[in-house]
């Protein structure tokens, strides 16, 4: 069955149009430049680490194509010249198969806008298209923005001693609570579920 057509053409709450895609190979210096214009509070909550490059390392990793197992997808501002806004993946866990780590960066500027809500519903069904059945974010205490969001989207945490871990089952769509983050990512469930969920890779 054919995927849906990419970018997908979407728009935020506020009325602005966006794209929505996957990133590649082909994608470095973008996501390069992107991390470079992270704060370093936001490079430290997501990357662990205030340094001002990433490193090719980690590019490999966020960027390598492995179909079924781990995906990253991009919102943009088609109106702007450098334009990303936020990014999100998933990775599948090798002893937990049903299981896959979720990981996402909003740029400083562009947060509260609803953009990690977004990239949320499309992991949500690009990795429930390929067997995930509950998505894991890992969270360091004193970042209480992503603690609020992944609670606000319908996340259950608990804290480990090191750090907060979160969980959304994806199957249970009733854990998803009346927050304004909660309702949009029901509303975005919702109406990607027809394109995101054809096609599995
Ligand atoms: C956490 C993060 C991804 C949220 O992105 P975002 O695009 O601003 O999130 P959204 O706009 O989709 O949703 C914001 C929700 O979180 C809530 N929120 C945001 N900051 C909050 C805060 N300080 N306290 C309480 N709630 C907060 C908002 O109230 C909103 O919920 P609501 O709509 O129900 O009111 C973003 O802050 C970020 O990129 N942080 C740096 C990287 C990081 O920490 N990543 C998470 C670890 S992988």
């Amino acid at each position: 069955m054919p995927g849906p057509h990419l970018p997908l053409e979407l728009v935020l709450r506020d009325g602005t149009p966006v794209r929505v895609r996957p990133l590649d190979g082909g994608d470095r210096d973008y996501v390069a430049e992107a991390y470079r214009r992270l704060s370093p509070e936001a490079r430290y909550h997501r990357f662990w680490t205030v340094t001002g490059e990433i490193g090719g390392k980690m590019l490999d990793r966020l960027l390598n194509e492995d179909p079924g197992n781990h995906e990253i997808w991009c919102v943009y501002d088609p109106s702007r010249t450098f334009t990303p806004l936020g990014a999100a993946s998933w990775w599948r866990s090798k002893t937990e198969p049903e299981e896959a780590e979720f990981s996402v960066t909003v740029l400083d500027d562009e947060q509260n806008r609803g953009i990690a809500t977004l990239l949320l519903a499309i992991l949500w069904l690009t990795s429930f298209r390929n067997g995930i059945t509950s998505l894991v974010g890992n969270v360091m205490p004193e970042n209480l923005t992503a603690c609020a969001w992944m609670r606000r989207t319908g996340a259950s945490g608990h804290w480990d001693g090191y750090m907060n871990t979160f969980r959304w089952q994806l199957e249970d769509l009733d854990a998803i609570p009346p927050t304004r983050a909660g309702m949009e990512l029901a509303e975005w469930l919702a109406k990607l579920a027809p394109g995101l969920l054809a096609g599995g890779s």
